[in-house]
Order: structure tokens, then C-alpha cells, then sequence
């Protein structure tokens, strides 16, 4: 019977058809979401904190502004994910635990420091710009509640990308000084940027499974390659140089080709010894900690009106 269940479940994906909480689902499908949309979530908040870190020095009023409301829309994609993998059947708590637990993972590029105010540029050019690149093709993805919460993301997103490149582009169009700075940002962002793709293809585990079940439209090398075919002119058009000497226009392909990327720093970063991941486990713990007379009011308060609705 559950053989015949997975083929129908089969045949609605091929149809095109989308899945919703309440609807009959592979226990492995269930789980392969969960992991996804529970990391994606822990990303949005951890990547609070490497942008958090300019807020109080942003250069100017109108700076601050788009700095704050941008963090903000971060935690705010964040409890949009939160929501969308607890309708899968894990509650927040338990999501939360095993990020500061340190045994759910969270995207390796918030592991990198934010020394100088050109880091915030790169951020909104380049991280968000990948992370568009990664989320456009998760509006379509076969269960519900993650595809509809992609879509509000990507339009904020989006805002985020431009509020990037037009730091960027001040930065480049200003002082040697402000030119060097911008230069230096993209230098150590850019190969970790490329890394927020995921492994090669051939050394990605997920991605037959996700492929087939629709949660995935595109392979992480197909993206990247999407993400630096977009972006090489963009960096262009800033008068900067991308910090690759094998990068070269193929006419044949009509793609850039790249060069050899550094699976061995991917994989030290994930196993937690990247520049920054213990500084920013312990300021997430530290923040849930400092948070938790707030999540004990309301429980309080929700307790209350509970007895009152049935005295
Ligand atoms: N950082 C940390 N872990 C990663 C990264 C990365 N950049 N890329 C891959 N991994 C992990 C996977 O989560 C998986 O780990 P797990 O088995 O312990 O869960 C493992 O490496 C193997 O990778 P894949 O088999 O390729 O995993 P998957 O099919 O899930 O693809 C991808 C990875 C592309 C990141 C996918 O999960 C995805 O699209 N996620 C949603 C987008 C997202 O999380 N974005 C976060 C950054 S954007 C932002 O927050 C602004």
C-alpha cells in the first residue's frame, strides 16, 4: 500500500501539482525538507550578525536606515521558514536547539568576518545576490508552504541585492582609499560566495532525491555557474577585478569558465572551524538565553487567557 502511495505521491510532483502539510508525504521527503527549510531558517538569523556588526557605524543616516530594515527583513525570512518547517511536523524549539547545538548546519558563508564597511556592500552585491540566484527556482518547489514563503523573500531579497551594488558602487566611484576597500571586499568574498552553492554535483548527496521530488529545479553547479555568468559583468561595470586568473569569457559554451575552487576550506568551515562560527554560535546562544524571559511571558500570558476563556 505504500508502494502505491509513493507513486501517486510520485505522479502529483510530475503533474506539477503541489504539496501541502496535511497531504499524505514520504517519511524521506518529509525529513529531506525539514533539513533544508531548518537550515535555510538558521541562516537568515545567523546571517544577521555579520551585517548586525556595521548598524552602529553605518557612514551616514540614510545608510543606517537601509542596514537596519534590511537585518530586519532577515529575521523577518527567518520566522517566515520557521513557520513553513513546523507545518512538517518539528516545533521551533527543537529547530532552534540543534543550531545552537551546533548540530544543524547553516550556510558556510556567515562564517566570515565583516572587517571594514565594504563587507556590507559586498554582502547585499554578492551573498544576496547568490542567494536570489539559489531561491528564485524555490518558488516552484513542490511543497507549499516553502514555495509561497520564497516568494515574499526573493522581492526583499532583491531590494537587499541593489542596496549591495550601490554601495559598491559609491565605494568605486569614490577615493583610491574607498576604491582599495571595495576591491579587498570582493577579493574575500568571492570564492566563499561561490561555495554557498553546495558541493560539485557529483559529490552532492541530496540532489538526485531533491531533483526528482521537484524541491530542486536546478543542480548547484548549474547555479553557480548562473551566478557568475551574472555577475563577472556586474563587477565590470564597477571597474574591479574578480580575484580569479583562470576566469576567461567562453565563446563556445557562452558561459565563463572558472577556476579551481577550494573544496578543502568548504569543508573546514562546515565542520565548524571556519574564521567565525564559534563567535557566532555563542552570540546566538547568548541572544536565545537573553530572550528567554520574553518566550516565558508569553507562555505565561497565553496560559492565562487559556484558563480565562475556560473558567
Ligand atoms: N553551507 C553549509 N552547508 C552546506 C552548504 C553551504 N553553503 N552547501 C551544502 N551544504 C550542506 C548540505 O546542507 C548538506 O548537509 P546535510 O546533509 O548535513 O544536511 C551537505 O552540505 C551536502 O550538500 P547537498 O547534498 O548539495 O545538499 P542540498 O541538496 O540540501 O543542497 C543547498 C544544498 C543548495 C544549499 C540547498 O540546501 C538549498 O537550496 N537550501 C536553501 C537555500 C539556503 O539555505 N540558503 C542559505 C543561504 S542564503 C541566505 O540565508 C541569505
Amino acid at each position: 500500500e505504500d508502494a502505491e502511495r509513493a507513486a501517486h505521491f510520485q505522479a502529483r510532483i510530475d503533474a506539477d501539482d503541489r504539496i501541502e502539510p496535511n497531504d499524505w508525504m514520504p517519511a524521506a521527503y518529509r525529513k529531506t525538507l525539514t533539513r533544508q527549510i531548518s537550515q535555510h531558517a538558521h541562516s537568515e538569523i545567523v546571517g544577521m550578525l555579520p551585517e548586525g556588526n556595521w548598524i552602529t557605524r553605518a557612514p551616514t543616516l540614510r545608510r543606517k536606515a537601509a542596514l537596519l530594515a534590511k537585518v530586519q527583513d532577515e529575521c523577518g525570512h527567518g520566522l517566515y521558514l520557521y513557520a513553513a518547517a513546523e507545518t512538517l511536523g518539528s516545533s521551533r524549539e527543537e529547530l532552534v536547539d540543534l543550531m545552537l547545538s551546533g548540530k544543524a548546519k547553516y550556510s558556510s558563508i556567515f562564517n566570515y568576518p565583516t572587517p571594514t564597511w565594504a563587507d556590507i556592500g559586498a554582502i547585499g552585491w554578492l551573498v544576496d545576490g547568490a542567494a536570489i540566484m539559489n531561491q528564485i527556482p524555490l518558488c516552484r518547489c513542490s511543497y507549499g508552504p516553502y514555495a509561497r514563503a520564497m516568494i515574499r523573500v526573493c522581492k526583499e531579497e532583491s531590494f537587499h541585492q541593489r542596496q549591495g551594488y550601490e554601495i559598491m558602487l559609491t565605494l568605486a566611484r569614490g577615493t583610491e582609499e574607498q576604491k582599495a576597500m571595495a576591491q579587498n571586499a570582493l577579493d574575500r568574498w568571492w570564492w566563499p560566495c561561490l561555495m554557498m552553492f553546495g558541493p560539485p554535483d557529483q559529490l552532492s548527496q541530496h540532489s538526485d532525491q531533491s531533483t526528482q521530488w521537484k524541491i530542486k529545479r536546478f543542480s548547484n553547479d548549474d547555479l553557480r555557474q548562473k551566478f557568475i555568468d551574472a555577475t563577472v559583468p556586474q563587477a565590470h561595470y564597477l571597474g574591479l577585478t574578480i580575484p580569479d586568473a583562470d576566469l576567461k569569457w567562453n565563446e563556445a559554451s557562452g558561459h565563463w569558465d572558472y577556476g579551481a575552487i577550494d573544496w578543502n576550506e568548504f569543508k573546514q568551515v562546515l565542520s565548524g572551524n571556519g574564521p567565525c562560527n564559534r563567535d557566532r554560535i555563542a552570540a546566538r546562544r547568548k541572544a536565545h538565553e537573553e530572550g528567554a524571559w520574553v518566550r516565558e511571558a508569553a507562555a505565561a500570558y497565553s496560559e492565562k487567557q487559556q484558563a480565562r476563556r475556560t473558567a
